[in-house]
């Protein structure tokens, strides 16, 4: 469906995206995972048609994407990660002024601005300021905004930012639910378990680069351990940390150390050395894989970082 080619851009002496190259699927949800400055939003808004690459070409279903098409507008919705809706007017008036926009009019927009409240359920708040609502009120909006004219692709970028967990979770059956009946989905986040949960495959990107690419099972077989261990940081365990580093790969914040042992470095040696340094084996528990370990061992940093 959407194909990008060596696509770069340049803000000035920065460049935001590096080359990047993708194949997206009809009917996928793709995740974009990466921290912050990774180059996300700008990746979006190229594929939104909002700016252009420096290099590089976009296409969809095989016709150059270029934001004054306008087939191309009524394909795409944008969920844009800073909120971009009306504050000092109503639910209900923000969407038909979005509706609009698209050349929805009359009854069809009515029946779409009804609908789209009910699915995130906003319904009974449809006549408020939208400066009277919640964070996460403002999001399911900003999110059925980008819905109204029915859009093929959806672009959503980082769309539950400062969102509690309840209207993550309505956020996310939402979008579940548009994915089964048909709607292709490119999900930006910094959040691992976002990007776990939803997407069938996931890109991760960094400094304008895909670092990594394809599904959840496919990353993690790229982490040369296929477990950690991990145990607290304490100063009586810092020797027995110093022994096992060379046999593996050893990170530590405050709280916790964390073991990716290398392949031909076996567990009973890891036990024997605990044991040597004094250190009870029921304080190690095994972390399984994730993609913020990926990240980790792919960039040597944390995706919140
Ligand atoms: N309009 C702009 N002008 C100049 N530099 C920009 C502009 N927009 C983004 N950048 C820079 O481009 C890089 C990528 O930014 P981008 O917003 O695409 O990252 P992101 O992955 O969306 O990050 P975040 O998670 O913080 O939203 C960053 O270094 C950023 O400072
Ligand atoms: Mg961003």
């Amino acid at each position: 469906m959407l194909r990008l080619d060596s696509v770069t851009k340049r803000y000035g002496s920065l460049t935001a995206l590096n080359g990047i190259s993708l194949n997206i699927a009809r009917g996928e949800c793709f995740g974009l995972l990466g921290p912050n400055g990774a180059g996300k939003s700008t990746l979006m808004s190229l594929l939104a048609g909002l700016r252009t690459p420096d290099a590089g070409s976009l296409t969809l279903d095989g016709a150059p994407l270029s934001a004054s098409d306008l087939s191309t507008r009524a394909t795409i919705g944008l969920v844009p990660q800073s909120i971009a809706l009306y504050d000092d007017l109503s639910a209900e008036q923000n969407l038909r002024i979005f509706g609009e926009l698209y050349g929805l009019r009359g009854a069809t927009l009515r029946d779409r601005i009804d609908e789209a409240l009910a699915a995130v359920q906003l319904t009974d708040r449809r006549r408020d300021r939208v400066d009277t609502f919640s964070g996460g009120m403002q999001r399911r909006l900003n999110l059925i905004a980008a819905l109204l004219h029915r859009p093929k692709l959806l672009l959503c970028d980082e769309p539950t930012v400062g969102v509690d967990p309840q209207s993550r979770n309505a956020i996310f059956d939402f979008l579940e639910k548009l994915n089964r009946e048909g709607l292709t989905i490119i999900y930006s986040t910094h959040y691992m378990e976002e990007a776990t949960r939803l997407c069938s495959r996931i890109g991760v990107i960094d400094h304008g680069r895909i670092l990594a690419l394809g599904t959840l099972d496919d990353l993690l077989a790229q982490l040369p351990f296929a477990a950690a261990i991990a145990f607290p940081v304490r100063a009586s365990h810092a020797a027995f940390a110093a022994a096992i580093a060379p046999h593996g790969e050893l990170t530590s914040d405050d709280e916790m150390h964390r073991f990716g042992p290398r392949a031909d470095f076996k567990l009973s040696e890891f036990y024997r050395l605990a044991e040597q340094h004094g250190i009870a084996p029921q304080l190690f528990t095994h972390d399984r894989p994730t993609l913020e370990a990926l990240f980790l061992h792919l960039t040597g940093r944390t995706l919140r970082e």
